[in-house]
This record gives C-alpha cells, structure tokens and sequence, in this order.
C-alpha cells in the first residue's frame, strides 16, 4: 500500500495543503451475514468496484456481535451491509444502535439488507433506527448494488469532510487560546508548567465530580470537553496590569493590590466580548466565566463581585481548587513549596469558607488517583 504521505515527504516541491496529498486507502466494507453465500456473491459483484480512484477491503462477519468486533478493529469503515435476522432475530437492528448509541459512531453508512422483509418493515426500520439505506436482498443485482455503494461512499465522504474541517476550526480555536495565555504569562511569572497542571487538574475534578454524580446538572460532554483548555485563559487579564505591579518583589501595598485585583474583570470582560463573535457555548464563554470567578470565594468575601456558594460559577469554582492547590505546591519568592499533604490539609481547611466543599472532595479523590498511578 502506498504510503498517500511518502508524497509529501520526498517531494522537493514545498508542500502545498491537504489536496497535495492523495488517499488511495480502499474504502472498507463490512459486511454482516449469517449466510456465507451473501459474503461470496456480495466479493464476487463488488471485486471491480471503485469509486474516486478508491477500490474495497472487504470485512466479514456472521452475527452482530462479530459485526460489532470488527467494527472496534476497524473503526474506519465506510459502509456496512447489514443483515437482520442472524443469531436471533433483530441481531442486525440491534447492531445498528449500538454503533450509533454505545460506539457513538455516527460516520459509518448502514445499508440493511434482509431476506425477509416482514421482520423489519423498511418504514418502521427507518425510523426507528439510525439506518441509511433499506435493500431487500434479492433486489441486490449487481447494478443496484453498485448505486448503493456510490450513494453510501458520496455520504460517508462528506460526513468525513465536515468532520475535518470541525476538527481544524476546533484546533484553531485552542491555538488561539494557548495564543493568549502565553500572552499573558509572559508578563506574568507564573510558568507553562503552572498552566499546564491548571488544565490537566480542572479537567480530571470536572471528570471526578461527574462520576460522582455531583453538579450532574451543570457537567455535561460539553463541559468536560471545554474546562481544560477554557482553564488556560483565568489569568488572561494581566495583560493589563502594569510589569510595575505584576512583577514587584516584596509584597503589594493596597493601591497596587486594588488594581491587581482588576486582572479578574479584565479578563472576563475581554473574552466575553469575543465569545460573542461565536454563536452558542465555547471555550471563550467558559474562559470568560472562570476568568470572572476564579478569585470568588465561597463564603462571599472573594473578588471581583463576592458572589457566594453556587452563585459562582462551576467552572470558576472548580479552576479555584486547581489554583489555589497549584499555588501551595509550587515554590514562590514569598514561601517555600508545600508537600501534598501539608498542602491537602490547608485545602480541606478553606473547603466551605474559600472554596466549594465538593469540589475540594474531589480533589482528595483526583490526587488519590494520581499517587496511585504514580506508584503504578
Ligand atoms: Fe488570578
């Protein structure tokens, strides 16, 4: 098999974007049957198919649980032709909404093929499961078979494109935000590093809160999927406060704590005036919200507006646990590193004052895992 990126690779020609470059992987197909018959005439029709310069890798499996096996191993397949009635007699329904609902694959063509109609009627089948196309089998000559395949293969090839492009906005999107982070911390001393475990933390408390079952009203695959990186921007607003401030040695006198608290507002309000060029929830609402709140204490008497207990937003308290821990582990001009417990300790102690009690839970249950994972 030709390697489509051998291209790109040793040509002398600089490279010249994604249509430079040539897939000539077949496409696969998968086909359940529990009768071998339908597999060898389905090869036999098919042997000469190509579509876009693209030939077939034919999969084989003889009940819905191999069907569902061969999908794990190749999750890349385009088409599946799908039978009904093998090891009982809606196996093949039964496949089909597995592969939408529990492998959340949505990619993957399903042409329902059966021999006998009565046990799935197409109307109904169509409606109640996420199929794409309904063929009885002894409809399946040769050319039929092949407008099928082309119909299926046009699809799964847009789905794949749409696909790319959502992971390219998607990756523009963080470039953008790790963009002004930097930013940020440049003026500032904080490290990468700092953001980086700030990240991976409010990550691994928003997973462990919603295994917990807790917030489980707030916390959705939306949520898990943006608090990460959405944590990076809490300190965006020190952009604004001057290097006179943010990088004096000793400690702050009032004026210069009073404008250093500023940075919280500041950056709310910077990224929400951007969150606004993009329609629904994203990652710069979040960063707007955590940016506002992440200084908010739970008991009031925190900045920028001493919201209290679940006022705060989650995703703020939630980047304050990681924050203010990250700070007692981490050395500073003004004090030494903490160890973990020492520093555990002083968390459970502000849990119900400065910071929400159930997330500090969570936490003794994130760090649990980490020693455990550490110690192997
Ligand atoms: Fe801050």
């Amino acid at each position: 098999m030709v390697d489509p990126n051998d291209d790109l690779m040793f040509s002398n020609d600089p490279p010249s974007g994604p249509l430079h470059v040539v897939n000539v992987d077949p496409w696969k197909l998968l086909i359940v049957d529990d009768e071998e018959q339908v597999h060898a005439v389905t090869r036999l029709v098919l042997s000469d198919f190509e579509f876009e310069g693209r030939g077939l890798e034919f999969i084989s499996a003889y009940s819905g649980m191999e069907g569902a096996k061969r999908l794990m191993e190749h999750p890349d397949t385009a088409v599946i032709l799908l039978d009904v009635v093998m090891e009982f007699d809606h196996a093949g329904l039964h496949l089909a909404r597995q592969i939408r609902e529990e492998f959340n694959n949505h990619s993957v063509r399903i042409v329902l093929r059966t021999g006998q109609p009565g046990q799935a009627p197409e109307k109904r089948a169509f409606l109640d499961y996420d199929i794409n196309d309904y063929r009885t089998k002894t409809e399946l000559t040769s050319d039929r078979l092949f407008t099928a395949m082309v119909g299926a293969l046009r699809n799964y090839k847009d789905i794949q494109r749409i696909k790319a492009l959502y992971e390219q906005v998607k990756a523009a999107q963080i470039g953008t935000v790790v963009a002004m982070a930097d930013l940020a911390e440049y003026k500032d001393e904080d490290t990468g590093e700092h953001v980086m475990r700030i990240r991976a933390r409010s990550e691994a408390l928003a997973r462990a809160l919603a295994e917990q079952g807790a917030y489980a009203e707030l916390i959705n695959d939306t949520f898990l999927e943006l608090i990460g990186t959405a944590s990076i921007l809490h300190d965006v607003g020190k952009v604004a406060i001057p290097d006179s401030i943010l990088r004096k040695p000793g400690k702050l006198d009032e004026e210069e704590w009073k404008v250093m608290k500023t940075h919280a507002a500041k950056g709310e309000n910077l990224l929400f005036k951007v969150a606004q060029m993009v329609p629904g929830p994203n990652v710069l609402t979040m960063g707007s919200q955590i940016a506002g709140g992440h200084h908010e204490k739970w008991d009031g008497s925190g900045y920028p507006r001493g919201l209290q207990g679940e006022d705060i937003p989650l995703e703020a308290r939630i980047v304050a646990v990681a924050d203010v821990y990250d700070a007692l582990i981490s050395k500073r001009c003004y004090k030494k590193a903490w160890t973990a417990d020492e520093a555990m300790a002083e968390m459970r102690r502000c849990a119900g004052s400065h910071l929400d009690p159930v997330v500090v839970e969570a936490l003794e249950r994130v760090l649990a895992k980490e020693r455990a994972e550490i110690l192997g």
